[in-house]
């Protein structure tokens, strides 16, 4: 497996394991992002660098932790979530499925909110246990006045730690919401309040340091499940954004590039323009994968008889979902099959 070693070189180098033997043990798998952020000033909330600060140093920053549970933690990167790779997203999805398949009762997975979305869906759709993975960032640095961080992780823990977390899948635990990894999205650039499902709501919140659930323990409909343990590396999938004028040279560069299927995010219902939309049709002849979602940032793309409609995912996690159908099978129906819109 290759790394980028540049993001990776503190891969499993340490642990730190906070003991508190009668709580359940839950793994903390630290990746970087703002909540491990550092600015020079305590009033600095953009202009900071992410990944600066161990999952160590986290941990011990929020001694609290110890009265839920019996935290062990791993390094597996350290840097701005815009870096998380694929081969970023095997490591982290093999050391927790190693975790899970022992005495760990859930996962937390610290991480930088500009692409949790990605990481958390991708965790959703690899992890075959009952028990639960939490993705947890913040929107300040570790460094700011009120830094959201702690608390947030002091909840992801909890949550992970707890039975009623069970078999609701991975979850993105911000703000004291608590949100499935399936549809919840970044939805603003800056603001605290900013993982949502604008569709599907959210499936909890924290009151009085407890998770509330709103319903059941329940899964996305339709959600299928990918075994990843031999997979050594994930295809190449691109997306493009779709906008008046736009003509189909970037479709055929990527293909030349060596993609293996792209994401078109689309207007309204995965639309193009009639050019890149015959080009697309081509494509889908040829047996290329082409999936239509929508720029929109919320709704569903329906089935289309030129390529594959994203139903109720976003373009970038369309991207996951086909990186990984693609490692199963390269019929496009099949592949349909996957985000519900067979036509
Ligand atoms: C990042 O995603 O690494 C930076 C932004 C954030 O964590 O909020």
């Amino acid at each position: 497996m290759k790394f980028n070693k540049s993001i990776l070189s503190l891969a499993l180098v340490f642990s730190i394991n906070v003991f508190a033997a009668d709580k359940p043990e839950v793994m903390i798998l630290g990746t970087g992002g703002t909540i491990a952020g550092a600015a020079q000033k305590a009033t600095d909330v953009t202009g900071y660098t992410a990944g600066e600060i161990a999952v160590s140093t986290l941990i011990e920053a929020v001694p609290e932790i110890a009265n839920v549970a019996d935290v062990k933690g791993i390094q597996v990167a350290n840097t701005s979530s815009s870096n998380i790779s694929s081969d970023i997203l095997l490591e982290l999805a093999n050391t927790a499925r190693k975790a899970l398949n022992g005495d760990t009762k859930g996962i937390v997975v610290t991480h930088g909110t500009d692409t949790t979305e990605e990481t958390a869906f991708f965790l959703d759709l690899v992890n075959q246990t009952e028990k639960p993975i939490v993705v947890v960032g913040a929107m300040r640095p570790a460094t700011a006045i009120s830094a959201d961080g702690p608390m947030n992780l002091l909840n992801a823990v909890t949550l992970a730690a707890s039975d009623e977390a069970r078999g609701r899948g991975t979850m993105i635990m911000l703000n004291d919401f608590i949100g499935a990894a399936y549809y919840t999205s970044k939805t603003n650039s800056t603001s605290l309040d900013t993982f949502k499902a604008y569709d599907q709501g959210f499936l909890g919140t924290f009151a009085g340091g407890v998770p509330k659930f709103y319903y059941g323990p329940s899964q996305a409909t339709g959600k299928p499940s990918f075994n990843i343990s031999k997979i050594e590396a994930l295809p190449r999938v691109d997306i493009i954004y779709s906008y008046l004028d736009m003509q189909p040279d970037q479709l055929n560069a990527l293909v030349d590039a060596g993609a293996k299927g792209i994401v078109v995010a689309g207007s309204g219902n995965g639309s193009t323009p009639k050019a890149v939309r015959d080009r697309i049709a081509e494509l889908q002849k040829s047996g290329f994968p082409v999936v239509l979602a929508s720029r929109t940032g919320a709704g569903y793309v329906t089935a289309k008889e030129h390529g594959i409609g994203s139903g109720m995912l976003n373009p970038q996690k369309a991207r996951i979902m086909l990186m990984l159908g693609l490692t199963k099978t390269q019929d496009l129906a099949e592949l349909a099959d996957l985000f519900g819109t067979r036509a």
